[in-house]
């Protein structure tokens, strides 16, 4: 059985690394590999793989809208969000989905935070914004807002994922912040090279959860600064870990071994290449 992960670049991504790990764990004969493909090159890479027997793959940046261009069936998740980072080749069709929102849903619970019935502030209204406020919305949470530096993208998001979404401006981000429970950090701000996300917590919520779709670096200053309020604050890994767990299942046919200790092989892969 073969599966992999397509992207550009590819060299970094940690989905080799952890679903080798699971493959060893699980005892199965199977092989995950990553592919390189440029935009002009993603559909013949994709259609050339699906032929020659793989089970899928996990698609990354920037392919991301264009695999749902080659799927035959959209899952509801991948066609809201406009996305899709798993195409399974299934009995003679590509299947598109979306395993991101179900992965921060996860990473939220596993850390002991259910968003059901929560009130949540989501800064961005990129990408990772789509999926977080799909995840929410579908997890029951009472009440959303976005807050965006562009206010067009995030009214788009309540339009086509959230109807009854708060829009909030971006300098007015810290204006909720006395009525959220929870704080999701959906924009690229933190990730290394970038500049950090600012958060006036003094005026937050003794209960307020603090969560980074960033893992790279696992501690950023918007989690930083949240633990120092002694806020809680979930890293950004868990997401990674739990999206890949539905793209395990969905190639190998069993779930992901438990205590196969992914985190701590993440984690030091992480230091390694600082
Ligand atoms: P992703 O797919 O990772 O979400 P993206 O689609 O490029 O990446 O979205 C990046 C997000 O970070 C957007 O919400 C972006 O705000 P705009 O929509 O206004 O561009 C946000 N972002 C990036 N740099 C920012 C900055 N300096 N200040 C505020 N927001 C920023």
């Amino acid at each position: 059985m073969t599966a992999g992960v397509i992207g550009q670049p590819i060299a970094h991504s940690l989905s080799p690394l952890m679903m080798s790990r699971w493959i060893d764990a699980a005892g199965l004969d199977a092989i995950y590999t990553p592919y390189v493909a440029t935009p002009h090159m993603f559909a013949p890479v994709v259609m050339a793989l699906y032929r020659a027997g793989l089970k899928g793959l996990n698609v990354t940046l920037p392919h991301k809208t264009e695999a749902l261009t080659l799927a035959n069936r959209i899952s509801d998740a991948a066609d809201k969000i406009g996305a899709a980072n798993l195409l399974t080749f299934v009995d003679g069709e590509i299947h598109a989905d979306n395993t991101d929102a179900v992965g921060f849903i996860s990473s939220l619970r596993i850390a002991g935070v259910d968003p059901k019935g929560k009130s949540v502030l989501v800064l961005g209204a990129g990408g990772a914004s789509r999926a977080v406020t799909y995840g929410l919305k579908d997890a029951g949470a009472r009440e959303l807002a976005i807050a965006n530096r562009s206010l067009g993208k995030a009214r788009e998001i309540a339009r086509e994922i959230a109807p009854d979404t708060e829009i909030v401006g971006w300098d007015n981000r810290n204006g909720l912040l006395d009525q959220v429970d929870i704080v999701v950090n959906a924009t690229s701000l933190g990730l290394k090279g970038q500049i950090p996300l600012e958060m006036e917590w003094g005026q937050a919520r003794d209960s307020l959860v603090a969560i980074d779709t960033v893992y790279t670096p696992l501690e950023t200053q918007f989690l930083a600064d949240a633990r120092n309020r002694d806020l809680t604050g979930i890293d950004g890994l868990g997401m990674l870990i739990e999206q890949g767990k539905p793209s395990f299942e969905a190639f190998f046919g069993v779930a992901a071994p438990q205590g196969a200790d992914i985190r701590s092989l993440l984690e030091t892969k992480l230091r390694e290449a600082k």
